[in-house]
């Protein structure tokens, strides 16, 4: 077997450890990246005075013929072929011959796959921006359609106060828009280039590393060497932010799961995002929101692994990196399914209105009560437990809050007036909390307008 390094070595490698150091098998998804960066950087090597215009154009032609091939699914992989580099380059000699020989000039393995990765980045993560833009949309749009559902807010899972279904999906809407924000911080620090690095020092043959890194659309070139070849924070921070992203959606499924429960019944997941039972024939479950929860322990689980990967690793390239293309490729490809699955269970959500509002129990109001007796001139403190009584003395009559007479309020405190009815209902309750943030029909609407004003900028 021929290698692109065979040179110093008398003997085959061992078969097996062929096949443990190959990574054809999982970067053969980055072909159409490798090949872009091998055309700019023949150029480069033209305009360094390394090829004539005549050798730069066979190389370009040939290059461009192996995208063709691998687009149209006929390159046919070399048993040789260790890597997409090594494939690419053993192609290209096949197509134009021995001035193939010439496009390694100066560049290593480790420079060009720092650059893949990072093309690949600079494609792949707008595209996720765009799907979690598109969840954004479906939960802002369904916020605005149910503005006067109210349901009850829980805290540790305990009915707590009235809320609106709406601010509850809203609440999705921000934590999305804070991974928008760091996805656009990613991006960023990605799109610097490492070629011109070479193997670990850089390049000896006076490449314009600034032009080469422009023609690739990267907005700057890697600062030192050493760190360019391995550094592998972009991949890193990508896997953090997937793994976020992860548990976001974990978190919103979850409460799907929840109050899909005939027990709750708030809400009804389409069919088309529901399965069936082999066994009994009533059900309909909930396995899309199931498997975007679990899959959030995937796109955690590859985050470590690569932390794990990197931690101790000795400056600069260690073959241990090349472990950081299935974790990537994974967490993209995950993410490619649970984003617009969960899109579409939002859009195709329905919501029982009349459930929501049957759960509402008078216990609800407790908070409001207290706020009643605030207002009446009693300090929180002492109202809080003024209404902790109230509720113990209404639990023991098994009547709701409001069922208790104004006497029996006066009797727990002579702050309690006749208007105190009045003062209690679900919609007063929700109402009352006209801050920004809060959850009166006010502060909702300014909210979806504010979210969809996010949606239109981005
Ligand atoms: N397949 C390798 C990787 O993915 C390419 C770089 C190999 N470099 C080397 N010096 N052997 O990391």
């Amino acid at each position: 077997m021929t290698t692109l390094w065979g040179g110093r070595f008398t003997g085959p490698t061992d078969e097996q450890m062929w096949a443990f150091n190959a990574s054809i098998g999982f970067d053969i998804r980055l072909a159409q990246v490798d090949i872009r960066g091998s055309i700019a950087y023949a150029k480069a090597l033209e305009r360094a005075g390394l090829l004539s215009a005549e050798e730069r154009a066979a190389l370009v032609g040939g290059l461009e013929r192996i995208a063709q091939e691998f687009a149209e699914g006929a390159f046919a992989l070399a048993p040789s072929d260790e890597d997409i580099h090594t494939a690419v380059e053993r192609r290209l000699g096949e197509l134009v011959g021995p001035v193939a020989g010439k496009l390694h000039t100066g560049r290593s393995r480790n420079d060009q796959v720092a650059t893949d990765i990072r093309l690949f980045l600079l494609e792949e993560l707008p595209k996720l921006g765009e799907m979690v833009r598109h969840l954004q949309h479906a939960l802002v749009e369904k916020a605005a359609a149910h503005l006067d559902a109210l349901m009850p807010g829980y805290t540790h899972l305990q009915p707590a106060q009235p809320a609106r279904f709406s601010h509850w999906l809203l609440s999705y809407f921000w934590m999305l828009e804070r991974d928008q924000e760091r996805l656009r911080e990613i991006v960023r620090r990605a799109a610097v280039c490492p070629l011109g690095a070479g193997a670990l020092a850089g390049n000896a043959y006076g490449i314009d590393r600034e032009a080469l890194a422009r023609d690739l659309g990267f907005a700057g070139v890697t600062e030192n060497s050493m760190d360019a070849v391995s550094d592998r924070d972009a991949v890193l921070e990508t896997l953090f932010w997937g793994a976020l992203v992860g548990v976001h959606l974990s978190r919103l499924a979850e409460d799907l799961i929840l109050w899909s429960n005939p027990q709750f019944h708030f809400v009804r997941l389409a069919e088309r995002y529901t399965t069936g039972s082999s066994l009994m024939p009533q059900k309909r479950n909930p396995d899309s929101m199931e498997l975007v929860r679990a899959k959030a322990g995937r796109l955690v689980g590859n985050l470590v692994k690569l932390l794990t990967v990197v931690k101790g690793l000795p400056s600069t390239y260690d073959k241990d990196l090349q472990e950081d293309k299935e974790p990537l490729f994974d967490t993209v490809d995950t993410l490619a399914m649970a984003l617009p699955i969960t899109a579409g269970v939002i859009e195709t959500l329905e919501v029982d209105v009349e459930a929501m509002r049957a759960a509402l129990d008078d216990t609800l109001l407790a908070t409001d009560l207290a706020d009643y007796l605030v207002k009446k001139g009693v300090p929180f403190r002492q109202a809080h437990h003024l209404v902790g009584q109230a509720v113990r003395l209404a639990e023991e009559h098994g009547v709701a809050l409001r069922g208790l007479p104004l006497e029996a309020l006066q009797g727990i405190s002579s702050a309690f007036g006749a208007d105190v009815l009045a003062a209690l209902s679900f919609e007063g309750s929700v109402e009352a909390r006209d801050v920004t943030g809060g959850t009166a029909r006010r502060a909702v609407e300014e909210q979806i307008h504010r979210a969809r004003e996010r949606l239109a900028a981005s």
